[in-house]
């Protein structure tokens, strides 16, 4: 008989419930994503208030989620709740929600990590996605290039010093004055502008020639100052963002892609995958894709499972659950929760980014 597993994403800004139904076949039986537009008027999320707008919408969501599905309360089996890292505040009011259901339900809880969640997204709409792959891991709060043998074991090849990519995108969308967030604005405007009339910098793209710690590191914060630079040098800046978006982006998508692209030849892996919300980025897929040779496979998740969904915390919960793995009723959320089954080579020190 197939599980219904609900789950919530509340991590960041927006509310979501999923009903993932697990069986001989796996369905996405419903998926409701509540974006906050509050945000948008102070440029960036305001913790407190993505924690109300959590705790006003989180019931209906669910309501919706379930009724969507076709089934009641009693029709759950499991439920799956993301638990880090994140907003602790945006985080709780998920686990207190997901922790009160699985309990008055008498059903399994798992505690499901951020980017875990966004690993599994592709396996949504393409059921034999499956390891081994590299991945590159690229959203608003990180950037991560990682080698996954199998599922539950993860090996980070790089991370970023500094901003992560998803935050490059949305200042520097800012400082265009498109708003936030602005990874999708940029990607518009881009289209329109030319190449190579901004050159930015390609930060640590020449360490891939080399074999030391920072061949798969990022960096975008130099980046950003040069877009800010030739914003304050424009004498007609409505003229000329389209091309500065350009180059921004080109640098970008060329550091991202070259990095994951030689990372897979190098380990050996044919398959490739992409995730988080700025690989909703086409001209980034794109990218990876020309870099990689004709049999290699890159997966990507169509954008609403690109960005936060709680569909991605089903699956990756399912996958626990199916390994009899479940959370105790102290479950906490963390706002820098580590990665499970995450390894560290001793040369990249520090918490990834
Ligand atoms: O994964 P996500 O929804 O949330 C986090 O976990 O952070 O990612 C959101 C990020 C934002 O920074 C947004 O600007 C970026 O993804 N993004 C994009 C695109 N669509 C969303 N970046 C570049 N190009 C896009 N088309
Ligand atoms: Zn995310």
């Amino acid at each position: 008989m197939a599980q219904n597993i609900l789950a919530f994403e509340t991590s960041c800004d927006e509310t979501s419930a999923a009903v993932l139904s697990v069986g001989d076949k796996r369905r996405l039986a419903s998926l409701v994503i509540l974006s906050q537009d509050i945000h948008r008027i102070f440029g960036g999320v305001v913790p407190e208030l993505a924690s109300r707008a959590h705790l006003q919408t989180i019931g209906d969501v669910a309501e919706q989620a379930l009724a969507e599905a076709g089934i009641s309360q009693n029709g759950v089996n499991a439920v799956a709740v993301t638990a880090g890292p994140g907003l602790v505040g945006a985080l709780l009011v998920g686990v207190m929600f997901g922790k009160t259901m699985a309990l008055s339900l008498d059903v399994p809880l798992i505690g499901v990590h951020h980017l875990e969640g966004h690993l599994f997204a592709p396996t949504l709409e393409q059921p034999e996605f499956a390891p081994p792959f590299v991945a590159l891991l690229v959203s608003g709060g990180h950037t991560l290039l990682l080698e996954v043998p199998a599922w539950g074991d993860y090996r980070l090849l790089g991370s970023t010093r500094d901003d992560a990519a998803g935050e490059a995108f949305d200042k520097v969308a800012t400082l265009l004055g498109l708003g936030y967030p602005g990874g999708a604005a940029i990607e518009r405007l881009a289209q329109s502008g030319k190449a190579g009339r901004y050159n930015f910098p390609r930060p640590l793209l020449k360490e891939l020639d080399r074999e030391g710690p920072d061949r798969y590191a990022f960096s975008f914060s130099g980046l950003k100052t040069a877009v800010l630079r030739a914003v304050r040098a424009s004498r007609d800046l409505e003229a000329e963002r389209a091309d500065m978006a350009r180059g921004f982006q080109d640098a970008m998508v060329e550091v991202l892609a070259a990095k994951t692209a030689d990372a897979a030849v190098n380990l050996g892996y044919s398959r490739v995958m992409l995730g988080g919300g700025v690989a909703c980025n086409q001209a980034l897929v794109e990218r990876v894709r020309s870099m990689l040779s004709g049999d290699a496979t890159v997966a990507v998740a169509s954008n609403r499972l690109n960005t936060d969904n709680a569909a991605m915390i089903a699956a990756a919960g399912a996958w626990h659950l199916s390994r009899g793995e479940s959370s105790g009723w102290d479950l906490e959320p963390k706002a820098d929760l580590p990665f499970p089954g995450l390894t560290i080579p001793a040369a990249l020190t520090g918490a990834p980014r």
